[in-house]
């Protein structure tokens, strides 16, 4: 534990803005949702590819086999090239089989098996694929039909035992000194290093990604950052001969809201130490070597179509020749270039069809050839990837089959604090910090309770509802806001209070209590949270025109009585009243009101003593802060990060900036908790600590029910400068 804190000083020392939790003990588990990724189960999948094919597109299902073990979420995998096996054999310590004889070759991939992404390798056999796991007859689509043929073909040649195609040959590393909590994504091996990114340190300022380029030594462990302090780099690729690297990089420029489309350019460097990197390509993502003078890399053409694009230069990058590859007409990212300079392997999104695709594009007859959707045609398909020898192509979904826990337990970075996903929004810990309330669909409404090991679910409201709180003192009593939420000012919602939860969750039966605490006519009441003496409860609402907040008898409502708390012609929202009683955290644009920038503000729950206590810099978000146990920190959510990986390779994610963060009440020690490409949003603090290991692994059925990323509907798109 001593060691880990010093790992911790030593990472933030060189970035004042961003601290540990210094040495006051902070304790308790903190709870959060994240966009989707409860329903991913990704494995990655490996399909023999034989490039003649294209020409009667013969590719069936048999061809396809999986590759990872169906344990958590795997995903953006890339195969090694055999020259580096004895090397990872030895720094692995793997002496099976005769040295891995009769397999095929060597998939390296990104696992969240310990809730953080941590990079892991895994041996597979192609001869004896025919026993593998087929997990596609189980795949459920949600209200999509079945394409019966492809699924009973599939259930015929379904699982044939327990066999497995591959073995699992571990992490390559897993010390606390390499590897402190943070993003580890899109690794590849070349001559004897893992090239990969991670967000393992800083960036000075807020609202730049921490995003950047590493290269670890397989044997020494030595880990090398080859992206220049003050920059971001994304999605590395390394070159057919191992000598160069490549980048989408923001150039230092820093994050400015983007969403959609990062604003990179590729830059190309030394893989060896970072050294001699030069601009390639201005505007573009996702770069893929086919050569050492070819790369494939995406751009959103000006017409409005993501397309993929090559680029083609002279040894010192002097001559650079661009051309686009797809044609308008259908969404063609993420490509994966072969080494044959005949085709190249990219994601589409197609009009007429409900899911993002794999598909060959030949070089050649400029034409497009379907991959995936022969072999699973309702499944997402992300980031293909070539084997060196061009014979395979590989990608990540959703494996269809298991369980997506309720509660998942993520590594850490702060020794007294438990992190735990919840497949919900708005958790929330009960006063003895035994439970979790939240609502696991927004859609659908209604509110449950689970224990902290994630055992049991008892419904305690069937409405519509969300921001969610527990009355401190009349036990079992719930705050929530009822209504429809994402709505403008003059909108109906009420504040309401639930009454009964322990005696529902009791399983007494009978009916849920409620009771509306606002008057009605009033608009857009949202947020409760309650004073620790029961007594109050502060709230916004949209009643004024504006979105204010006001404080209310928290047992007989407003009509009892009712405070104005904050005024003014802007959006006060969120609020978070403290466990002592002190203060009242929200969350507000009154510095520059409508222009989208949300930042934390204090007020004492007498109006006085409002001040800014953080705040992202222009353009920034700061939400749903909440505080610790002991009142003297607390956590919230907010872009202080940037974004850690290029969004149109993730599903669908509203605000992937979104991350949880931790900070003293005034401001001070700033602690990132969370490192991922996903939302993670609504954050609540609980006393009690959890035990990872109590947790029951309890959810639902895997039902891959996620959505693929929204600007990439099969619509036409609009042109971007239209
Ligand atoms: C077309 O597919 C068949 C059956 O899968 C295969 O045997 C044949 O070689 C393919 N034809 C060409 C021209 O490759
Ligand atoms: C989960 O927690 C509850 C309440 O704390 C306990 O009764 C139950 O036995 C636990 N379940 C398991 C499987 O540990
Ligand atoms: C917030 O940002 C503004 C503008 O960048 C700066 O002037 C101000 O000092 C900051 N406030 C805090 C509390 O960090």
């Amino acid at each position: 534990m001593a060691l880990l804190w010093i790992i911790i000083s030593s990472i933030v020392l060189s970035a004042p803005g961003f601290a540990n939790a210094g040495d006051r003990i902070v304790e308790g588990t903190v709870a959060f949702a994240s966009v989707g990724r409860a329903h991913y189960a990704f494995d990655v999948f490996l399909l023999d590819f034989r490039p003649w094919e294209l020409e009667n597109a013969s590719l069936g299902p048999h061809l396809e086999f999986r590759a990872t073990d169906g344990v958590s979420v795997n995903y953006n995998g890339a195969l090694v090239d055999d020259s580096q096996r004895r090397v990872i054999f030895e720094a692995l310590d793997f002496r099976g089989e005769q040295q891995g004889d009769g397999s095929q070759g060597i998939l390296i991939y990104v696992s969240e098996r310990d809730g953080a992404a941590e990079v892991r390798f895994n041996l597979f056999y192609q001869g004896q694929r025919d026993r593998g796991e087929r997990s596609l007859g189980n795949i459920e689509s949600g209200s999509q039909e079945s394409h019966g043929n492809r699924r009973d073909a599939l259930e015929i040649h379904g699982d044939r035992g327990n066999s497995q195609n591959f073995i699992d040959l571990g992490k390559l590393w897993s010390s606390s000194e390499v590897e402190p909590t943070a993003l580890y994504d899109r690794p590849s091996v070349a001559d004897g290093r893992v090239i990969f990114v991670s967000t393992r340190k800083p960036r000075e300022q807020s609202r730049q990604s921490w995003a950047a380029v590493y290269s670890m030594d397989i044997v020494t462990k030595k880990i090398t950052r080859l992206t220049p302090e003050g920059v971001t780099d994304y999605s590395p690729s390394v070159s057919p001969s191992g000598k160069f690297v490549m980048v989408a990089s923001d150039d230092g420029r820093g994050w400015g809201g983007e969403i959609e489309e990062l604003d990179t350019d590729l830059y190309s460097f030394q893989a060896w130490d970072g050294s001699g990197r030069k601009l390639v390509v201005k505007n573009g993502g996702w770069p893929s070597w086919s050569d050492d003078s070819t790369v494939f890399f995406h751009r959103r053409a000006e017409d409005g179509w993501w397309s993929v694009y090559k680029a083609t230069f002279s040894k010192s990058f002097t001559a650079i020749r661009e051309e686009r590859i797809t044609p308008p007409g259908v969404h063609a990212f993420t490509p994966a270039a072969s080494r044959t300079g005949k085709w190249i392997a990219v994601a589409t999104r197609r009009a007429g069809s409900l899911y993002r695709h794999v598909e060959v594009f030949d070089l050649g007859s400029r034409k497009f050839h379907k991959l995936s959707e022969l072999v699973a045609p309702e499944a997402h398909h992300y980031n293909p990837f070539v084997s060196p020898e061009s014979d395979k192509i590989g990608y990540h979904r959703c494996r269809g089959k298991g369980v997506t826990p309720r509660l998942e337990h993520i590594k850490s970075p702060v020794p007294g604090i438990s992190l735990v996903r919840v497949d919900g929004d708005f958790p929330v810990f009960s006063p003895d910090g035994e439970s979790i309330a939240f609502i696991p669909d927004l859609d659908e409404g209604g509110i449950y309770v689970t224990r902290l090991n994630g055992s049991g679910m008892t419904k305690v409201f069937d409405k519509p509802a969300f921001g969610l709180s527990w009355d401190k003192q009349r036990k079992g009593v719930l705050y929530t806001s009822y209504g429809p939420g994402f709505v403008p000012e003059d909108t109906i919602v009420h504040i309401v209070s639930i009454l009964n939860a322990d005696e529902l969750i009791a399983g007494g039966g009978g009916a849920v209590k409620w009771k509306i605490l606002t008057k009605s006519g009033t608009k857009n009441n949202a947020f409760p949270s309650p004073s620790p003496d029961g007594k109050w409860i502060v709230f916004r609402s949209g009643r004024s025109g504006h979105k204010n907040l006001y404080i209310m008898d928290a047992i007989h409502g407003e009509e009892a009585s009712l405070r104005r708390l904050t005024e003014g012609a802007w959006t006060d929202t969120m609020a978070s009243w403290s466990h002592d009683g002190e203060w009242i955290a929200f969350s507000s644009d009154r510095h520059n009101p409508g222009g989208g920038s949300f930042q934390l503000y204090f007020v004492r729950p007498d109006g006085s003593q409002l001040h800014r206590v953080l705040n992202s810099s222009t353009g920034g978000r700061v939400n749903h802060p909440f505080f610790s146990p002991d009142s003297r920190s607390l956590v919230f959510t907010t872009d202080y990060a940037g974004v850690s990986a290029d969004p149109i390779a993730v599903p669908a994610q509203f605000q992937p900036y979104g991350e949880i963060f931790m900070a003293r009440i005034d401001g001070s020690e700033l602690v990132r908790l969370t490192h991922n490409a996903y939302e993670d949003g609504t954050p609540s603090w609980g006393p009690v600590k959890l035990d990872s290991s109590a947790l029951t692994g309890e959810g639902k059925k895997a039902r891959c029910g996620f959505r693929d990323t929204r600007w990439l509907k099969p619509v036409i798109a609009q042109a971007r400068h239209g």
